[in-house]
């Protein structure tokens, strides 16, 4: 047997989003936001299930609070829902809204666990929509002082922000495939959106720091090795690695865009000002990194990019319930990319989890030795990553709870914990009972 044993600085936490936990979709004033009005349209949501229940968590926070409290958490990461929080363009602030970040703030306080809010994780409020969304330059400013009126009723309490939570996934499902809210298929026009998130970012990062003493805010980036699948397949690799990977991380963190992506962006002269590249490229205090698993992509002559994704050729590969190759190599290639390309930055892994399909069992119990297997693989290569340097401060498990995975509805279970949807019971897993072993020791035996 092999201890693995984190450094005593590094904190163990879970994450979690509003829109996919809440629910509580009109109460206290909330506002629609693009994901109600998405998720209402017919045949967008695979199992045909929306969020207007989700988890309940709006009325059962103290649970969850109790919940986390029981696994040990350090740090809990959760998003605060944009329109419940300015619920008209008039407004300057739901105080009602407000009102609910307020009590689950405090009692993360009272149970010593961290507070790391996101400010975006998707729920654009409709008005916004209604006046250009995220193709608008304006929406920038918007959400500006949207951070404001957070900053300004939590700042005294919280101290880690993430900004923008995947700008890649905003501007690709919900700009290219369509699959997420706002459900465009307008592939010319993501880059647009893509460039007013990474503005969005900075602007923010401003703004909470001018409101926020000892704030430390960062960006929260999907990033992923990008494999060619055979050979022939290396070049086109690294071109979906510049727009996937390079095409965020690059203006955030080196203050350009990638050079191999000039002449591309040379389309979008009008949406690319003098000064943006200098408010999107301030220094973060972190990079909030997502990782789940790597991208293989394959030539394919017939959609418009000449791509598509592809699978393991390898035949013992195996996938988790969302089809996503567990490969816990991929996850050490990250890190020491991010390491290696952009001078050791201080990383905070944001998300890391895995799907499986959970059953309560007759007694009572839900066991998903799989899900453990993925977090020791994937905590095996962090810490390995740190071994080699990386200046990893946190880790948070996606997901605390079984919650409402997007455009796949309730179908997709990624919590720690289960959650029946009817009776709204939450049962601990065996993987929440493995991990909050990691929490208290700091490591585990392998
Ligand atoms: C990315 C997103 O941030 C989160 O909302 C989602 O549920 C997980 N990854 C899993 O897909």
């Amino acid at each position: 047997m092999q201890r693995i044993q984190f450094p005593d600085h590094l904190i163990w936490g879970a994450a979690t989003a509003a829109f996919q936990i809440e629910g509580a979709a009109d109460l206290d004033g909330k506002a629609p936001s693009i994901w109600d009005r998405f998720t209402a349209r017919r045949g967008r949501i695979l199992d045909g299930t929306d969020a207007s229940v989700a988890c309940d968590h709006y009325r059962r926070y103290r649970e969850d609070l109790d919940l986390m409290a029981a696994l040990g958490l350090g740090a809990y990461r959760f998003s605060i829902s944009w329109p419940r929080v300015i619920s008209s363009p008039a407004r300057r602030a739901n105080r009602l809204g407000l009102d609910f970040y307020d009590r689950l703030v405090d009692g993360l306080l009272a149970r010593g666990i961290r507070p790391f809010a996101t400010l975006y994780h998707w729920d654009l409020p409709w008005f916004e929509q209604q006046r250009g969304g995220w193709e608008s330059r304006d929406t920038v400013w918007r959400f500006a002082d949207y951070a404001e009126a957070v900053a300004r009723a939590l700042g005294d309490r919280v101290k880690h922000w993430v900004t923008i939570n995947e700008p890649l996934t905003i501007a690709t499902a919900g700009y290219v495939s369509g699959d997420h809210a706002p459900g465009r298929r307008h592939p010319l026009r993501a880059f647009r959106v893509a460039h007013h998130l990474l503005l969005a970012h900075g602007a923010g990062l401003q703004r909470l720091r001018a409101h926020v003493a000892d704030a430390a805010v960062g960006p929260a980036l999907n990033l992923f090795p990008v494999l060619p699948c055979r050979r022939s397949d290396v070049r086109l690799a690294e071109r979906i690695d510049a727009l996937a990977n390079r095409l965020f991380a690059d203006p955030i963190l080196a203050g350009r865009y990638p050079t191999s992506l000039r002449r591309l962006l040379t389309v979008y002269r009008r949406t690319l000002r003098p000064g943006d590249l200098a408010l999107i490229g301030q220094p973060v205090d972190f990079v909030g990194v997502n990782h789940y698993s790597h991208l293989i992509v394959e030539r394919n002559w017939l959609p418009w990019l000449g791509f598509r994704l592809a699978r393991s050729l390898d035949p013992n590969a195996r996938h988790t319930d969302m089809d996503w190759q567990i490969e816990p190599r991929s996850f050490l290639d990250t890190l020491t990319w991010l390491r290696e390309r952009y001078g050791n930055p201080p990383v905070y892994i944001t998300e890391n989890g895995a799907a499986f399909v959970d059953r309560v069992e007759s007694d009572g119990s839900v066991r998903d030795p799989q899900r453990r297997d993925y977090l020791e693989g994937y905590l095996f290569m962090l810490h390995r990553a740190m071994d080699a340097g990386s200046d990893v401060r946190g880790y948070f498990v996606w997901s605390l709870l079984d919650n409402f995975e997007w455009s796949l509805g309730l179908s997709k279970r990624f919590g720690l914990i289960h959650v029946d949807y009817r009776s709204l019971r939450r049962t601990p897993k065996l993987s929440a009972r493995w991990y909050a072993d990691v929490c208290r020791t700091g490591g585990f035996d392998l």
